[in-house]
């Protein structure tokens, strides 16, 4: 039995938001996000249907603000999203695919931002996409209503289309895992409470910029690759998707670290990743999994955004190997700081 597509119901845990004692503010993020579940089995079901839905990795011979050449899938998916959004209690809607904030109706009391469609090298592949959103409550006005720290956000999360179609969720009240029944057309909760694997062997990487990295970075995957023999001990594995959801998901089931770090490539001096759109609203789903995010050295919900599509280093999951990475950052700066203190002093000059 197929469900049915333009209707999406959420079955809510007891525990979800239960943070917020205001009823109306916890009224407003579940049909918030009850919106963007209907949004996001529109978009699972076009995924689903793949070729047999014309052209979804077409080029559309745009470009997002940041640069990338929009597939119809990106475009299409922003228009699902936003139309869900139209019947939410929200006042602004920040996208990947819009160069400025649209306003749905300013007398609402939410914002939300968006990557509708992430992991877009991936739609014609078969291979795991996903949409992620933040929740944030609306300021005077649209612009004010993001440019803040993503520590302020309600809620946040991310969908995958794979082979289930997840939400992944948290509303600071933990991370929980819901699962769309394709028999009743509902997400029904799956995993309360996740928990990130304190350690792990895996990491994900795209190690094809291995030449572009900074030193910290390189000479920790090194260290990675030296396997037992080497200065970690252990044996590594690697992953990399190329969507970003498909990662984060997999290192909340079994533990892993993520790296998307800033490398030498024009443009991608802070990385690939958007701190709006992907960074933040991962890194509080992780850190409420008892994860950690930051962009080698800094936590990422500490990060002041300063414009929409702003770029971070991103780096999360186990907390063992990201506080591993930021030493290694650590280690950098005190010996780039004592040598150029050297240097000051004329004594290796
Ligand atoms: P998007 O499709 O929304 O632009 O996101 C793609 C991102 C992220 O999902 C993924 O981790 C990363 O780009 C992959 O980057 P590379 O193709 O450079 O490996
Ligand atoms: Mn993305
Ligand atoms: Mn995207």
């Amino acid at each position: 039995m197929t469900s049915n597509f333009s209707s999406g119901t959420i079955n809510f845990s007891s525990g979800f938001a239960k943070n917020f004692q205001n009823d109306a503010r916890r009224a407003e993020i579940r049909a918030t996000v009850s919106a963007l579940c209907v949004a996001a089995k529109q978009i699972s079901h076009i995924c689903a249907r793949g070729p047999l839905e014309s052209g979804l990795g077409d080029a559309t011979g745009g470009a997002n603000s940041d640069g990338d050449a929009q597939k119809a899938l990106d475009v299409r998916s922003d228009e699902i999203v936003t139309a869900a959004l139209e019947t939410a209690p929200v006042a602004y809607y920040a996208s990947e695919e819009q160069d400025d904030v649209v306003t749905l109706d300013a007398s609402k009391p939410l914002a939300v931002a968006s990557d509708p469609l992430d992991g877009s090298s991936n739609i014609d592949t078969n291979v795991s996409i996903g949409t992620i959103f933040s929740i944030y409550t609306a300021k005077k006005d649209a612009l004010s209503s993001f440019l803040r720290v993503g520590s302020e956000q309600i809620c946040a999360g991310f969908f995958v289309y794979g082979p289930q179609t997840t939400l992944v969720i948290t509303a600071g009240a933990g991370t929980e895992t819901y699962v769309l029944d394709p028999d009743t057309g509902n997400f029904e909760l799956a995993i309360a409470h996740m928990k990130i694997a304190p350690a792990s062997t895996e990491y994900a990487i795209n190690a094809s910029n291995h030449r572009h990295w900074e030193a910290p970075v390189r000479s920790y995957i090194e260290d990675c690759l030296a396997g037992a023999d080497g200065p970690l001990g252990e044996k590594y594995n690697m992953r990399w998707v190329g969507s970003l959801v498909a990662d984060a998901n997999r290192i909340l089931s079994r533990g892993g670290i993520f790296m998307y770090p800033g490398d030498d490539r024009k443009g991608y001096q802070e990385g690939r990743l958007r701190l709006l759109y992907e960074a933040n609203p991962v890194a509080f789903v992780i850190e409420q999994a008892g994860g950690i995010a930051t962009n080698g050295a800094l936590r990422i919900l500490g990060m002041s955004l300063e414009s929409l599509h702003q770029r971070v280093p991103f780096v999360f999951g186990s907390e063992r190997p990201v506080q591993m990475v930021a030493s290694y950052h650590h280690k950098k700066s005190v010996k780039s700081d004592s040598s150029q203190l050297f240097n000051k002093r004329g004594l290796f000059r």
